[in-house]
């Protein structure tokens, strides 16, 4: 019996432990099953991770081939756009699929987004933003279809941290975007710009 494998019997010969050493050996045991099933855990959770990862890296995989690169060719060799309001509908037909350029808008703001058409191209992870008013989806962190309003949207339900958000979002594009104009809102009157406003820097807006 001494050298049978089991735990159990051993502890009743050679080691001594007594029956003391049976509950050590019994909550020993225990633990192996909570720390088995913690190690469980973490394998799912690091699995789950890598299939997201891998998830990402085809979709961004096959956007970085030469058709990507052909599209964002495309888009350096476009004129900078003029300087112009739109409506919701007027943006909706910049979603890259319609027209050359890609233009979004984040807290009332047009930008041209055309050069990150891997992004928001109809191929790309935030395609969804493209030709729409992304700040409802960029505050809550969300790329699902509902995550945006069909309708004109005035965020009036964010809270002061998702506001605070897409001021944030609106200055990563005004550093990294061209400025085109302002989202109306509904019943808004389109701002006429001269040929000097729509020539000077783009990022500085009204
Ligand atoms: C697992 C989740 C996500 C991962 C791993 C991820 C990863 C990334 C990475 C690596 C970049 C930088 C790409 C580059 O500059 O080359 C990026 C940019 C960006 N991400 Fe995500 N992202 C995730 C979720 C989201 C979500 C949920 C949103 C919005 C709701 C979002 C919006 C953006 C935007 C707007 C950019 C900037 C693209 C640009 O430069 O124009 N991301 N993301």
């Amino acid at each position: 019996m001494a050298d049978n494998g089991d735990g159990q019997l051993r502890t009743e010969g050679s080691d001594g432990l007594g029956a003391t050493g049976v509950e050590e050996e019994a909550v020993a045991a225990g633990e192996g099953w909570v720390a088995g099933g913690e190690m469980l855990l973490s394998v799912g959770l690091l699995a789950l991770a890598l299939l997201a990862a891998y998830g990402l890296y085809v979709r961004w995989g096959r956007r970085s081939g030469p058709g990507a690169a052909a599209q964002q060719n495309q888009a350096a060799a476009l004129p900078r756009m003029k300087r112009r309001d739109f409506t919701l509908e007027q943006l909706r037909e910049f979603d890259g699929a319609r027209k050359p350029y890609i233009l979004l808008a984040v807290n009332g703001k047009v930008f041209d987004v055309t050069n990150g058409s891997k992004f928001y191209g109809p191929e790309g992870p935030y395609g969804i933003f493209a030709g729409r008013d992304a700040s409802r989806g960029l505050a809550t962190f969300c790329l699902d279809k509902d995550a945006l309003r069909d309708e004109y949207d005035d965020l009036s339900d964010l809270n002061a941290v998702q506001m605070e958000s897409v001021r944030e979002w609106e200055m990563q594009f005004k550093e990294k975007y061209d400025y085109v104009g302002r989202l109306l809102k509904p019943g808004e009157e389109p701002s006429e710009y001269t040929d000097e406003e729509d020539t000077k820097d783009h990022t500085k807006q009204d």
